[in-house]
């Protein structure tokens, strides 16, 4: 299968100059990228004058199986959202319920322009959440929840979770070759046990699977970690001896020094969740801080009761306003905006070797934006600001993932988006009337 991308304006990077030329995919990878590309026959070929083509969005840390509780959950802190709201909604997924869920997720997310998510499920069903991803075509690292304590509304034992883990770790990690991975993912250090963190530190280490989680998103919750385990919060996963560059943490708002350093160190994985973080009145992650003591900080939407989409364009506008006002103008260039929505998370995942830019040999996982009223008058040197701040889902035409065309001309081809809609409307029902 040959598709030919002609005439687009070409991003290879948030640091390259953009060009006009043509891609050439051949099956799941870009074979060419140059000014002119001629071949004999393509199976396909778009004209991508006036569109920008640009890599695949990234988005490190989501919560499909909550996309079906959007607007359920309003305007609380994190611990009663959580408590009061969210874990008593997710004990109550079915299998249909979670499938409709993530599935409504994916259309979502492809239709803005991500072509890879990084997942945390609920406990139960994640098999169906796999399924899902596994026919919509979105690259993907996705776990099971893992939680044995903190609540009687939703945990497991011990050994129910890691048996589970394993069962899906051995049908789903490294599925069709490669574009779908298991990952390890305990809830918070609030809900697991010692012991608990101690099994998914040995499935870790012996099958090298990283692990995905939250760290210090809320004061509240980072106190009550000091309480609970006499340390704070990135302290703890580092005395539990969790901390190494397969740890991927997401919000990791409030930190000392020393859990700065711990990060740094051990090349710990930073997940930065903006809108989430102000709608839930968490606090602002130190990003440029971060950023430039080499951290790496990705950006991801989490899930849709705490933002309330899944659209990577709020993420990337929110990730620069936030810093420009908190420390000033010049805190957080296009660049490194472009830069942790792609790249960055890339890294995050262990994937930076197949996806994150546009590249000979690599993925074919690629966007192209096409301009309209409000992001036509963009100057090639502020194209990356043009997409973050002018740009928007609407400005989505094509997401091609593992050089599958997902999204064509704005429109969802592996799925049928009335099917998903009725089906979600449906399945929402069952948590509305259990309400
Ligand atoms: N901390 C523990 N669980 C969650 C969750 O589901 N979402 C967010 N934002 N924070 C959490
Ligand atoms: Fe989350």
């Amino acid at each position: 299968m040959k598709i030919l991308i002609k005439n687009a304006k070409i991003i290879k990077s948030f640091s390259s100059t953009p060009f006009s030329g043509d891609i050439l995919i051949e099956n799941d990878k870009i074979i060419n990228i140059s000014d002119k590309i001629t071949i004999d026959k393509s199976d396909k070929t778009i004209d991508a004058t006036n569109y920008i083509a640009i890599p695949g969005f990234i988005q490190t840390h989501i919560h499909l199986a909550q996309t079906i509780f959007r607007n359920l959950a309003e305007d609380v802190p994190l611990l009663d959202w959580l408590y009061k709201y969210i874990l008593p909604l997710e004990s109550k997924h079915n299998e249909n319920t979670l499938y409709d869920s993530a599935r409504l997720g994916i259309a979502e997310l492809l239709l803005s322009g991500t072509t890879t998510i990084q997942d945390m499920e609920t406990i139960h069903f994640t098999h169906t959440s796999f399924k899902a991803a596994e026919e919509m075509g979105i690259r993907t690292c996705m776990g099971n929840m893992l939680m044995d304590k903190g609540n009687e509304i939703l945990s497991e034992s011990i050994d129910f979770l890691i048996k589970e883990s394993e069962s899906l770790y051995r049908k789903w990690n490294n599925y069709d070759n490669g574009r779908i991975k298991y990952v390890l993912t305990p809830r918070f250090a609030l809900s697991c046990s010692k012991d608990l963190f101690n099994e998914i530190k040995i499935m870790s280490e012996k099958s090298n699977i990283p692990i995905h989680t939250h760290a210090a998103e809320n004061l509240k919750e980072t106190e009550i970690v000091k309480k609970e385990t006499g340390y704070r919060n990135i302290e703890y996963f580092e005395r539990i001896g969790i901390a190494s560059p397969k740890l991927r943490l997401a919000h990791c708002i409030w930190l000392n020094d020393y859990e700065y350093d711990i990060l740094m160190k051990n090349d710990i994985k930073v997940l930065h969740c903006p809108s989430t973080n102000l709608k839930l009145g968490s606090g602002i992650a130190k990003v440029p801080e971060m950023l430039d003591t080499g951290i790496n900080v990705s950006i991801g939407a989490d899930g849709p009761p705490c933002n309330n989409n899944l659209n990577i364009f709020n993420e990337m506008k929110l990730a620069g306003l936030i810093q420009k006002l908190r420390i000033g103008a010049d805190s957080m260039p296009a660049e490194n905006i472009f830069k942790m929505a792609t790249i960055n998370g890339a890294k995050a995942l262990g994937l930076e070797k197949d996806i994150g830019t546009l590249e000979e040999g690599k993925k074919a996982d690629i966007v192209l934006l096409k301009s309209n009223i409000h992001s036509f008058d963009y100057e090639e040197k502020n194209i990356l600001s043009t997409i973050i701040y002018s740009m928007n889902r609407d400005n989505v035409a094509y997401t091609i993932v593992n050089g599958k065309i997902l999204v064509e001309e704005g429109k969802l081809l592996v799925a049928k988006e009335k099917e998903i809609l009725e089906n979600a409307k449906e399945s929402r029902l069952h948590f509305i009337r259990n309400l």
